[in-house]
């Protein structure tokens, strides 16, 4: 039999899984066999929220949904109350949802630091503070949290957003040494993926192809990536193939970092 993933019995939590690489992580683990309960900022009735459930449903997985603000820790409680009650637990933390703050060191408010800092940081802490006992008591219990190539190397202007990301690493680290063996904690660090934000990134360009071209020229891979691709990378991830898997985090980058100089 050719190696398979399989999470089957398992419920995977996945916030920012109405859009993007949230969405393709949950799609990614449901086809792995997980059940998927998701978050975002989307209402329960609305395109998004219903396009996660069908995406989940269509493998035959069940889903559920929460609309949560993960800034908000009163939310993050209801919301990992509302899914251990819908499924009894919790085995794997996705913990994705996050927002580019691109504003410079120079014109950076108090404020936007403040905002910045509890959406990409402080949020995946309280949240895996509050799953933490469901998942020890999984026997396979993961957390996943998703940095970026940011977290290495940034553009001029994308402060504050490479600071939070950057610190996210020293979050997995703590938490894989504190919450082991019991739980292990993975980063994911995402390049240049073919997502909505990059999509209008393009289109922001006179010439959207020819700058999709050129930032394609520019990853070894000789492409983007998708988010099918880093979904993989999480349902591997989650799975026990990857018992030996803590404390790091994995920069998924189609070779960018390993370019030195562009042609
Ligand atoms: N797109 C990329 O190339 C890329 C690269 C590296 C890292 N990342 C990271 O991956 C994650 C997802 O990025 P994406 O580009 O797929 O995003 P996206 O904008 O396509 O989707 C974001 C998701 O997060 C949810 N979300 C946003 N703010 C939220 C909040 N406050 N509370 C709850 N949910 C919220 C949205 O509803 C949506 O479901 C982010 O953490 C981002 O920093 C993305």
């Amino acid at each position: 039999m050719a190696l398979a993933i399989d999470l089957s019995g398992r419920v995977a939590l996945v916030t920012g899984a109405t859009s993007g690489i949230g969405a393709g992580i949950a799609h990614m683990l449901a086809k792995a066999g997980a059940h998927v309960a998701g978050c975002g900022m989307s209402e329960p009735g609305s395109p998004k929220a219903s396009a996660f459930k069908s995406a989940i449903t269509t493998t035959g997985q069940r889903a559920f949904y929460h609309q949560t603000n993960v800034e908000s820790p009163a939310e993050l409680e209801a919301m990992v109350a509302a899914v251990v009650a819908e499924f009894g637990r919790i085995d794997i933390l996705v913990s994705s949802a996050g927002r580019n703050v691109f504003k410079g060191a120079e014109n950076c408010s108090e404020a936007e630091w403040m905002g910045n800092m509890d959406l990409n940081l402080a949020s995946h802490w309280r949240l895996a503070k509050l799953c933490k006992p469901h998942l020890e008591a999984s026997g396979h219990g993961m957390v996943q949290i998703m940095t970026s190539n940011h977290a290495w190397a940034s553009i001029p202007g994308c402060f504050p957003y490479n600071v939070a990301k950057t610190a996210l690493t020293g979050l997995v680290r703590s938490l894989a040494i504190e919450w082991g063996p019991k739980v292990r904690v993975v980063g994911i660090a995402p390049g240049f993926i073919e997502t909505p934000g990059n999509d209008e990134w393009f289109a922001s360009f006179p010439d959207p192809s020819q700058e999709r071209d050129r930032t394609i020229r520019t990853h070894p891979a000789g492409k983007l990536g998708t988010c099918e691709e880093i979904g993989a990378w999480s349902a591997f991830l989650a799975s026990d193939y990857a018992a030996f898997a803590t404390g790091t985090t994995y920069l998924i980058d189609g070779g960018r970092l390993a370019l030195l100089q562009d042609s």
